[in-house]
């Protein structure tokens, strides 16, 4: 037998030997990982068209969140070809960094929804979330009628704001002051909001749910959905990452 496997035997053999000996390759392998973390400032390229959600579609994202939605679909397109070619460009890190918790999943009994803004009417999503087999025979979704019929209560938007703030969403003093204002404007198609539209870049503004005299709970859910995936010109900006990547920055 070899020197070396005489070598390796004396290690296997011993519990204490071998246990450091893993340690000391695993610890080596974590270190490359992590250890370049600590001198990069951000691990996620700033895409442009990116922005925090309008008080409305936050308030649309926290009933997604509430409701459970996130179990049966994901908000992330993987780079594979049959995802790519059924859902859209795939999706792109800083499409989600103001998500708070981001919505990725890990389960689909759904389709993905990271690029469903869009892709159908207001009316269809909300016959959809009233009864879902109206619209698709087969579906195996649950119905939601009840958000059609319950009005929007955030209690204090701006305090929501605020708290996301904390963790790092760039929301300014003056979307924090006009919260309460710019979630009401958002789907009362007779407000001005014009303010509102400037500090929000692609707010769709208008009533979601067929009921412009009420704010409901549709209202912020469809908002929610309808913007998700429209915020950044994808085409461009993996256009723009590509290149940064060859210039090796
Ligand atoms: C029990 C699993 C389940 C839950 C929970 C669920 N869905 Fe679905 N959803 C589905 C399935 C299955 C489909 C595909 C059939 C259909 O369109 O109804 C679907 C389809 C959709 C679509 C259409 C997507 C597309 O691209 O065609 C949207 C939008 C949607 N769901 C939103 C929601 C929202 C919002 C919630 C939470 C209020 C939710 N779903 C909860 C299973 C679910």
């Amino acid at each position: 037998m070899s020197n070396l496997t005489e070598r390796h035997k004396k290690l296997e053999r011993n519990v204490t030997l071998l246990s450091v000996a893993a340690f000391v390759v695993v610890a080596i392998g974590g270190i490359v990982e992590i250890a370049p973390l600590f001198w990069i400032d951000n691990t996620i390229e700033k895409v442009e068209g990116v922005r925090p959600y309008t008080p409305l579609e936050q308030a649309g994202r926290d009933i997604y969140v509430r409701e459970g939605c996130y179990t049966c679909h994901s908000q992330m397109i993987r780079p594979f070809r049959d995802e790519v070619e059924r859902y859209g460009h795939y999706s792109l890190a800083a499409e989600s960094m103001y998500d708070h918790p981001f919505q990725w999943g890990s389960k689909r009994t759904g389709p993905d929804l990271a690029r469903v803004g869009g892709r159908y009417s207001d009316e269809w999503h909300v016959q959809h979330m009233i009864d879902p087999r109206s619209v698709v025979p087969e579906s195996i979704m649950p119905g939601y009628a009840f958000l059609a019929e319950r009005d929007l209560e955030v209690g204090d938007p701006a305090a929501r704001l605020t708290a996301l703030r904390r963790v790092g969403v760039p929301y300014t003093d003056r979307d924090i002051e006009r919260a309460e204002d710019d979630l009401k404007a958002q789907a009362n198609p007779e407000a001005d909001a014009d303010d509102m539209a400037e500090r929000y870049p692609k707010a769709q503004i208008r009533d979601y749910d067929g009921k412009p005299k009420r704010l409901t709970e549709m209202d912020a859910l469809v908002a929610y959905l309808q913007m998700l995936g429209t915020l950044v010109n994808v085409n461009d900006a993996a256009a723009q990452e590509e290149l940064a990547t060859q210039k090796g920055r």
